[in-house]
């Protein structure tokens, strides 16, 4: 089954006291649809958001810092206590040290939280394969929040990347400028095994629609 991430970012209406009506909208027209759905929620509206809608929820970056005196961290530990199962890692916006990477897989491993590793470039998809890890997702940066997207403007890096991943036994997702359903179908012709979508959906006129087309297009 394909899976599609949506990244609610820091957006001011996917946010606070809106992350649960974006989730209502957005989970409006997906009856039917065969595939699975994450929602990557601020870590702000993590504990509200998982109370009401349990396993679609999953977190957006996490510190391998254990419960104690870590003040401003997202600690697996609380994630992992909150029954959260999901969070990126490394997204562009939140880049952190390779020691850091592998610091924080061996954290999540302890408490099976599974790690979306996200990776900037053909090089980091080669470099992350090797991890410990089930997913990897391939954003260029310079395409995130704009209007072309990573499978029309680098197909031939996301074939590459999909096979090194498949060769190392790992799912790839791609992302950044994802808006339409041709993109999307083009993702998963090109062998992704899903998207992260971010502004194509929250900020849409009608979120749900057009997550509902991009559904349409994976499942
Ligand atoms: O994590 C997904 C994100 O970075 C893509 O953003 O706005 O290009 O869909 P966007």
């Amino acid at each position: 089954m394909n899976l599609l991430i949506v990244n609610f970012k820091q957006y001011e209406v996917s946010t606070g006291s809106n992350s649960i009506g974006m989730i209502k909208a957005l989970s409006s027209g997906l009856s039917g649809t065969k595939l699975q759905i994450l929602y990557a929620v601020s870590s702000t509206d993590l504990l509200a958001c998982r109370e009401k809608f349990g396993d679609l929820i999953m977190a957006q970056h996490f510190d391998p810092v254990p419960s104690g005196p870590h003040t401003g961290k997202v600690s697996y530990n609380t994630l992992s206590n909150m029954g959260i199962k999901y969070s990126l890692l490394n997204h562009s916006e939140r880049r952190i040290s390779y020691d850091l990477i592998l610091a924080s897989i061996d954290a999540a491993r302890s408490r099976q939280l599974e790690v979306v590793l996200c990776a900037a470039s053909r090089e980091e998809v080669k470099k992350f394969a090797e991890l410990d890890i089930s997913y990897i997702a391939y954003e260029p940066p310079e395409l995130i929040g704009g209007n072309i997207s990573v499978s029309t403007s680098k197909p031939d890096i996301v074939r590459e990347a999909a096979s090194v991943c498949s060769s190392n036994g790992k799912r790839l997702l791609v992302g950044a400028g994802v808006k339409t359903e041709e993109d999307a179908r083009a993702a998963v012709l090109l062998g992704a095994s899903g998207i992260l979508v971010s502004s194509g959906v929250v900020l849409a006129r009608s979120p749900g629609t057009a997550l509902s087309s991009l559904a349409k297009a994976l499942s």
